[in-house]
Order: C-alpha cells, then structure tokens, then sequence
C-alpha cells in the first residue's frame, strides 16, 4: 500500500491506506459547500493581495482561476473524487492545474480549519434565509385559511376531551404563533452563525500582516471571532441552528399529529385530497395521510442531530480535532429535512385538506362543552364560581343519566335547579355565543381572533 503521498508535506513517506483514505475522506458530503468555499477563497485572495502578501497580479490569478472552477462545477465539468479527501483540497488542487505556481499560494495565512469553518458558515447563514421565508409562506397559508374560518367552530381539547368550542381561525393562529418563534428564533440564531473565523489559521492566527476585517467584510459577515481558538473549534452556532430546527420540527409534528387524527374516520373534521394522501397495496378503501406521518416521523432524525452533535462536542480539548467534520452531515440531513417537510406542509394545507364543515357545526352541538358558560352564567349572576361550578357538575351528571345535552333542558329545570337561572341561558350555551364570550386579550371571542388576524398579516408583511 505505498504509494506517493499526494496531499501532506515531505514528512510523509507513503500514502494512506486506499480504505483509510475513503474513511478520512469528507469529499462525498462536503462538495455540498463548494460554492461557499470558492467565495470564501475568493475573500481570501483578496486579503492577501490587498495586504501585500501576495502581489495584486497573482490575486487578480486566483480570484480568476476560482470564478474558472465555479463555471466549471456548474456545467457539471468539475467532479473531484475520493482522492481530494475534501472540497477545500480539490478546490485548491484544481486551481494550482489552472493557473500554476500562483495556485500554491492561495493557503497562506490560512488553515483548512478555519476555511471550513467559514464555509460552514457561509452554507448555514443562506440556509437559514431560505428556511425563514419558508416559515413565511407557511404562516401565510394558516392565515388564509383563517381568514376564511372565523366563525367555523370547532371543539377545542384538553387532555384530548372535549374542552370548549372554539374558532378554527383560532386554533389555525396557535400554529401561526409557533412557526413566528421559529422565525425570530432562526433570526436570532444567525446572529451567532454570522462571525467570521477566517484569519484564526489552525488555532493561534498567523505571522502573516492579515486583515481580518477586510475578508469578513468581503463575504459579508457582521463579526469577527475575539479568539482565534474559539474561532476554529466554536460548533455552538450550528448547535442552536438544531435546536432551532429541532422546534420547527416539533410544531410540524403536533399539527401532523392533529391532521392524521382528524382525517380519521372517527374524527370526521377534514377529508384529505387526493393530490397529497395515499391509497392502500391491498385495501381498496384506504386513503392514508403520509404526509404527516413522514414529517411526524421526520421529527426524530432531526432530534438525533443535534443530539448528536452536543455530544460530539461535549469532550472535545481545543481547538480543532477532526470530530468536528462530523458536524456536516448533521447540518445538511436537517436542512433537507426541514425544508422538505415545510413545503410539504404548507403545499398539504394549501391543497390538501378539505374541512369538513357539517360535521365540525354537529361536533360543537353534540357534549357538554358548554358547561363552563353555565357556572360563568351563574357566577355573572353572584353565585360563588366555586358554587356553581359543583352545581353545573350535578346538573352533567343528571343529563348524562336521562340521555340529555344541557341545551334540552327546559326552563322549569333551569329554574328548579337554581331560581337565578332565566331564558338567556339557552343563548348563554349556544355553541357561537358560547365562543364570541371568550373575548379576553389571546382568547377565542370572534372580535379577538379579527384582532389578531390582523396584527398577524401585519407581522409577516
Ligand atoms: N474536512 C475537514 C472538516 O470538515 C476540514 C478541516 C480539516 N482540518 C484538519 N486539520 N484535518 O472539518
């Protein structure tokens, strides 16, 4: 196994093992940051030729020569194999055959630790753009469809029993609120992701007269690292990226959870299209929600990322160790994940499902979901809530016993059961008025939903 080796200095005097070399290698995943490592090098050539390190026509070679590599890689011409080991060595490789001697001096002043760095950062920092509009269109479609549904009622739960009526509007901006935390959460993170390492060299900076400012200003970034150690081994921007993620993906979930039991027969509340649900190999009558089951079930790989990566963290001395290179397949598995699952989601809403809305009017008529609007009806008339809330409980269970809902009761048993009861308790536990009363900042009441559909528009405007 002792071939030249092609890559280390003269210390080395054979090459790696052909499986060690495929183990060590990162080529097959990191040629995702190609275009990032190219703008990053091009940053870099700048640098140095505006410092005098290099002279102005050989960075004038390099900027030329990488902006060649980028043309070449986008007709599909540059394809480095597994003897690059990774994107930053091919790059380099392939622009030395491109212009020569000037190729050579690209990595002065500089490490593949804090280039990789800052093409990760790079990556990350466009990612999270896209991701952000995502959630914009997200949140654009729930409000759509809650625009539409002020006045839809359908039953609200708590443990899963039915719990109050409440406006589909309002249901709809819970999730609206959710995916407003992860935009601002993913703004918040980029803060962190936006610092520029490059400059920190392998981890103690460089002899070399570097400007770090000018490189990060080049590509962009608002900071540079304080540290130089720090710079090339700090993973914590891509950990609160996954953490990030890791909530989009939890309120994904809870609404697929939602969305595949209320397509169930037993719910009834929404029928899906057939444009974005499944049928059955051997039953014929079957119409599955994949949709949501996957994004569900996409939740956990996304978990086990940044798992994954704390704990590839969690022991490592500084500064860099190769650990680190780990974090890539990380990031990149959960910004295909979420984004996949985001516009699965927003396209499910837009077109998917259907509410069904006579089933939804029947749902909010049939229980006792309005039982609380008895005891406030009482306690509004002076009767202690703690009172009538024990009343209201008997009058349930007398219901319960002679198969009656509250509503048929009539206004002699009203009034037997407590002399402060009058006809306007049957518009008090009307299921519409029973939803317009709850009109306090947040809730449900018809005129607070408007209100908060329009702050909403406003917000995402
Ligand atoms: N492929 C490596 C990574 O992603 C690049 C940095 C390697 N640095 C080193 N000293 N081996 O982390």
């Amino acid at each position: 196994m002792t071939t030249q080796p092609k890559t280390w200095s003269q210390r080395f005097e054979s090459a790696l093992h052909p499986a060690i070399a495929r183990f060590n290698a990162s080529i097959g995943f990191d040629i995702e940051l190609i275009e990032y490592d190219l703008t990053g090098s091009i940053a870099h050539a700048k640098m140095l030729a505006k410092t005098g390190i290099i002279s102005a026509s050989e960075g004038e070679q390099l900027v030329n020569g990488l902006e060649q590599i980028r043309r070449e890689y986008r007709q599909g011409l540059f394809v480095p194999g597994v003897d690059a080991e990774d994107v930053h060595f091919a790059v380099e490789k392939r622009l030395t055959d491109i212009v020569g001697d000037a190729g050579k001096k690209l990595h002065t002043a500089r490490s593949r630790n804090d280039q990789a760095g800052t093409d990760t950062r790079l990556y990350l920092r466009d990612r999270i753009a896209e991701i952000r509009e995502q959630l914009r269109e997200f949140q654009g479609v729930l409000l759509e469809i809650a625009e539409l549904n002020v006045e839809t009622l359908i039953p609200g739960y708590t443990h899963l029993q039915r719990a109050q009526p409440i406006s589909l509007a309002h249901y709809l901006l819970a999730y609206f609120e959710m995916s407003d935390r992860d935009w601002e959460r993913l703004g918040d993170v980029l803060k962190r992701v936006n610092i520029s390492p490059l400059g920190c060299g392998a981890l103690a900076g460089t002899t070399f007269p570097i400007d770090r400012h000018y490189s990060a200003e080049l590509l962009e970034f608002d900071q540079v690292y304080a540290n130089s150690l720090d710079g090339v081994s700090d993973r914590d921007f891509a950990i609160e990226f996954l953490a990030a993620a890791s909530l989009i993906m939890v309120h994904l979930s809870r609404l697929s959870e939602e969305m595949i039991l209320w397509s169930s027969h037993e719910f009834g509340f929404i029928t899906l299209k057939d444009s974005c649900a499944t049928g059955s190999s051997i039953m014929p009558q079957k119409k599955n929600p994949d949709v949501p089951e996957l994004v569900r079930g996409k939740a956990g790989r996304v978990f086990g990322h940044l798992q994954a990566l704390l704990v590839v963290v969690k022991g490592l001395p500084l500064a860099y160790n190769k650990d680190l290179q780990e974090d890539k397949e990380a990031l990149f598995d959960t910004v295909k994940t979420v984004q996949g699952c985001l516009e699965a989601m927003t396209i499910l809403l837009r077109e998917g499902i259907a509410f069904n809305t006579n089933r939804l009017a029947s749902a909010v008529t049939e229980d006792f979901s309005n039982a609380t609007d008895v005891a406030d009806y009482l306690a509004a008339k002076g009767v202690p809530f703690r009172e009538s809330y024990n009343l209201v409980g008997k009058v349930v269970k007398t219901c319960l016993s002679g198969g009656k809902l509250l509503k048929d009761l009539t206004l002699e048993e009203w009034k037997d059961l407590h002399p402060a009861f009058d006809t306007d308790i049957y518009s008090a536990i009307a299921p519409t008025q029973v939803v317009a009363a709850r009109n306090s900042y947040g809730g449900t009441g018809f005129e607070q939903v408007r209100k908060s559909l329009i702050a909403a528009r406003d917000r995402i405007a």
